[in-house]
């Protein structure tokens, strides 16, 4: 195991003070949570991507809070000193300010996360307040939020034009004023991400395919290696083909199991000569 001291959010800020830029990585389950700890990733987010990555639904909207909450206590317990974030799914906090307080301190509560991300601009300020004020760290998302891509229009980049790229500065900057620690900016064009960063005052700049000049980068594990079937964004670096080589493993083990070259002696267990004996006159 990895001997490093749990990563908090004054960890975070002295990266962010010393231009060392913060890795942070999608999570779902704890086989890859405890490779992402031993790799020392700053940040992981349990997001409710894992409706398309682990779940196999077409988008996001199906997710539950239950959901949510199986899925990061078991990353939690895969990678106990990262930095981890629970998102909050959809309509767990979008129709009242009760619910997201009471839905982010289920993330908190049963899940041990350090902090929930919602999306959303200014419309969601007061829910980032309320949850704020009940003590929990919260991370805004804005730029292409995936939980209002019918209203998008689709996934596509977000703020290209100014009235649009103005309209998320301000987004950013009612969001830090209403408590986030951190933002995500997800496919907005390289310089909003760069006004928005130095513009910042006592927040975290996140980019998703936004460009360099944030505080760190964010990309789905699944995009990285080639583990999600229906598509790859262009945003993603692809790090290793996992998804080939468990393709190419499977198609090998189901020959061999009817080719009989699986299993061989090392692949099962036996019994002594001397027991087999006494097992068939206790059979006779
Ligand atoms: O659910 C998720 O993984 C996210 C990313 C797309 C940022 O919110």
């Amino acid at each position: 195991m990895t001997d490093r001291k749990k990563v908090t959010i004054r960890t975070l800020f002295d990266k962010a003070t010393k231009s060392e830029p913060i890795s942070w990585l999608t999570c779902y389950d704890y086989p890859t949570a405890y490779f992402q700890e031993q790799a020392e990733m700053d940040m992981l987010l349990v997001g409710d991507s894992l409706g398309m990555t682990m779940l196999g639904y077409d988008g996001t909207l199906p997710v539950t809070m239950d959901d949510m909450i199986r899925h990061t206590q078991a990353v939690r317990r895969g990678a106990p000193t990262a930095f981890l974030v629970g998102d909050m799914p959809y309509m767990s906090y979008q129709a009242s300010v009760e619910s997201a307080v009471l839905n982010a301190g289920r993330f908190m509560a049963e899940a041990s996360c350090d902090a929930i991300k919602l999306e959303g601009g200014h419309v969601m300020a007061d829910r980032m307040r309320a949850i704020v004020n009940a003590g929990i760290p919260a991370v805004g998302h804005l730029g292409l939020t995936p939980q209002s891509v019918a209203a998008l229009g689709g996934f596509r980049v977000q703020g290209k034009g100014a009235v649009q790229a103005k309209e998320i500065i301000d987004d950013a900057k009612a969001l830090e004023e209403a408590g986030a620690f951190c933002i995500l900016l997800e496919m907005v064009p390289d310089r909003v991400t760069k006004i928005i960063t130095e513009r910042a005052e006592n927040c975290l700049i996140m980019s998703l395919g936004s460009g360099p000049d944030a505080h760190g980068q964010l990309l789905i594990f699944h995009d990285m290696f080639g583990l999600y079937p229906k598509f790859t964004p262009k945003m993603a670096k692809v790090y290793g083909n996992a998804g080939e080589v468990l393709q190419n493993g499977l198609i090998q083990y189901n020959k061999e199991v009817k080719d009989k070259t699986f299993p061989k002696k090392e692949n099962w267990f036996t019994m002594s000569d001397e027991e087999y004996t006494d097992l068939q006159e206790l059979l006779d």
